[in-house]
C-alpha cells in the first residue's frame, strides 16, 4: 500500500471543533489518507484552531514555528490550518507563516480533498467562503467502524447574538441549523456504530430551528425524535443561550428520560451594567427566575456556566454582583476567564481598558466556583448513579466513563462492559473524579 498517506490532526478550541476534526478525517480518509498519532511521520499535518481568545490564536504561530523542522525535513509535507483562526485571519497567516500549504475555514471543509489535490501540485490554497450548502453533506460518512461510546453531533452552526466580547458570529458565521431527518440519520448511524450517548452541539444550540416534513422544529421537539432511537440511551446538548431556553426545552428536562441532568448555560457576568454592555439581552434576575423555572422541572440538574472576568468597564460592585450571582445559584460546573480583547468586536472599541487586575479577580472567582463544584461533586458520595462506561482507567481492571451528571467515575469492571451504562454506588470523591462501585 505504497499510495497510503497519512494525515495528523491536532484540535483546539470547542467541541465542535473536535466534531469537526473528525468528520475532516473522514473525508480525507475517502482520498487515501489515514490517520496517525506521530506528527514525525505525516504526509500533511492539520491545526484545526480556536480564535476565541489571544492567548487560543496566538498559540497557533509557535505551534505552527515548531513545525518548521519537519518541512524541511520532509519538503512533500503539507500544513494546513483549518478552523477559526483560518477564518478570522484569512491569508495573513500564510504572509506570517510562509510553511502554511492550506488555509481552510470552517464553512468549507467539504472542499478539504480538493484543496489537498492543489496543494500537492505546489498550489497555495486559501477558502474562507460561507457557502449556502450544508457543509456536512459533502462529508462522506466511511466504513462502519466501532467508535467510542460517547459521541458530538452538530445541529447548528454560527450565531447572530453578537455578544460585544465575542468572535464566534465573524468566525462561524450566521446561524444556520441543519434538517432534523440529516441529523436524525446521522444519530442512528452513530448507534450502529456502537454509541450510546450523543452531545448535540451548536454555539447556540438551543436557537436550533431545523426544518422537518412538518415545519421548523425546535431543539426540544429535535431531542423527544432522538429519543425515541433504540440503542441511543443519553442525549446532551450544549452551549445555550439564556434568551433560547424555551418553555418546551425546558419541560423536556423533566419529562424525557434520555436528556441528562446537566445543563451549560452560561451567563458572563452577574452585573446589569455590564451584561447590558455586553450585549447580552438579559439581566443577572432574568436569569436567576430562568434557572429557577429549570430547577423546577428537573431539581437534580447540575448547572454549568461560562464567566468573563475584567470587561472593559468592570468595576468591583460589577464583579460583586458576580460573585453574589455565583452564590445564589450555586454551580455544579463552571468555566471562567480573564477578558480578552478581540479585533473586530464592538468591544475591542472600547477605550474605557479595565486596569484592573484581571489575575486577581479570575482567582477570587475560581476559589468560589471551586468550592461550589468540590461540594457538588462531593455530595455524590453515597449516591447510586448510572455511568456510561467509556474506556479502561489508569490501573488495571478500571473502567471510566461518566454519570449523569457528566461526572467522571471510575470503578472495577469488566472490559467487556465499555459502552453500557451500568448503575455505580459512589464511594468516594478523589480530585477531579468520583471512585465508584458496580452495583
Ligand atoms: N455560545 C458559545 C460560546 C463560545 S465561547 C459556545 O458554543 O460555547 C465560550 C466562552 O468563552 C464564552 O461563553 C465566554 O465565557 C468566553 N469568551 C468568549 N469570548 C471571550 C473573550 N473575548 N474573552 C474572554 N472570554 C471569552
Ligand atoms: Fe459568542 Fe454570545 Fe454567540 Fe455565545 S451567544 S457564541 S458568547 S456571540
Ligand atoms: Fe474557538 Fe471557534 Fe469554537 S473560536 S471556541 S473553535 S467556535
Amino acid at each position: 500500500m505504497t499510495n497510503v498517506k497519512k494525515l495528523f490532526v491536532k484540535t483546539y478550541g470547542c467541541q465542535m471543533n473536535v466534531y469537526d476534526s473528525e468528520r475532516m478525517a473522514t473525508a480525507m480518509g475517502a482520498s487515501g489518507y489515514e490517520l496517525t498519532d506521530a506528527a514525525d511521520q505525516a504526509d500533511m499535518i492539520l491545526l484545526n484552531t480556536c480564535h476565541i481568545r489571544e492567548k487560543a490564536a496566538e498559540k497557533i504561530y509557535s505551534e505552527l514555528g515548531r513545525l518548521k523542522p519537519l518541512k524541511t525535513a520532509n519538503p512533500d509535507l503539507k500544513i494546513g490550518v483549518a478552523g477559526c483562526v483560518a477564518q478570522a485571519e484569512g491569508e495573513e497567516i500564510m504572509r506570517r507563516q510562509p510553511l502554511v500549504d492550506i488555509v481552510v475555514g470552517p464553512q468549507a471543509y467539504h472542499r478539504l480533498p480538493a484543496m489537498a489535490r492543489q496543494a500537492d501540485s505546489g498550489a497555495k490554497v486559501i477558502d474562507t467562503e460561507f457557502p449556502a450548502e450544508d457543509k456536512f453533506d459533502y462529508l462522506p460518512r466511511g466504513p462502519k467502524m466501532k467508535r467510542a461510546p460517547a459521541a458530538f453531533l452538530t445541529v447548528q452552526e454560527g450565531c447572530d447574538k453578537f455578544c460585544a466580547f465575542c468572535v464566534v458570529p465573524y468566525t462561524r458565521g450566521a446561524e444556520v441549523s441543519r434538517p432534523a431527518g440529516r441529523i436524525l440519520a446521522e444519530a442512528r448511524d452513530l448507534v450502529e456504530r456502537g454509541v450510546a450517548e450523543i452531545t448535540l452541539l451548536g454555539q447556540n444550540v438551543n436557537a436550533y430551528h431545523g426544518s422537518a416534513d412538518d415545519g421548523d422544529w425546535t431543539l426540544a421537539q429535535l431531542i423527544r425524535a432522538l429519543a425515541k432511537v433504540d440503542g441511543l440511551e443519553r442525549i446532551r446538548f450544549t452551549t445555550s443561550h439564556p434568551n433560547d431556553m424555551s418553555d418546551d426545552l425546558i419541560a423536556a428536562h423533566g419529562e424525557v428520560d434520555k436528556l441528562m441532568p446537566y445543563l451549560h448555560l452560561p451567563v458572563q457576568s452577574g452585573s446589569d451594567r455590564i451584561l447590558k454592555a455586553m450585549n447580552r439581552k438579559h439581566t443577572a434576575e432574568s436569569y436567576l427566575r430562568l434557572v429557577e423555572r429549570i430547577r423546577a422541572a428537573r431539581p437534580d440538574l447540575l448547572l454549568s456556566g461560562d464567566f468573563i472576568v475584567g470587561f472593559p468597564g468592570e468595576t468591583e460592585a460589577d464583579f460583586n454582583d458576580t460573585l453574589a450571582l455565583v452564590n445564589e445559584v450555586n454551580y455544579g460546573q463552571a468555566y471562567s476567564f480573564k477578558y480578552s480583547s478581540r479585533p473586530g468586536t464592538p468591544a475591542a472599541e472600547k477605550t474605557e481598558a479595565s486596569d484592573v487586575d484581571k489575575s486577581d479577580r479570575l482567582a477570587r472567582l475560581q476559589t468560589l466556583l471551586t468550592t461550589q463544584q468540590k461540594a457538588a461533586q462531593d455530595g455524590m458520595v453515597g449516591r447510586d448513579v448510572k455511568v456510561l462506561f467509556e474506556k479502561t482507567g489508569r490501573l488495571d481492571g478500571q473502567l471510566v466513563g461518566k454519570s449523569e451528571y457528566l461526572h467522571a467515575v471510575f470503578a472495577n469492571c469488566d472490559a467487556a462492559r465499555i459502552g453500557e451504562v451500568v448503575p455505580v454506588r459512589i464511594v468516594k470523591s478523589v480530585r477531579n473524579s468520583l471512585a465508584g462501585e458496580v452495583i
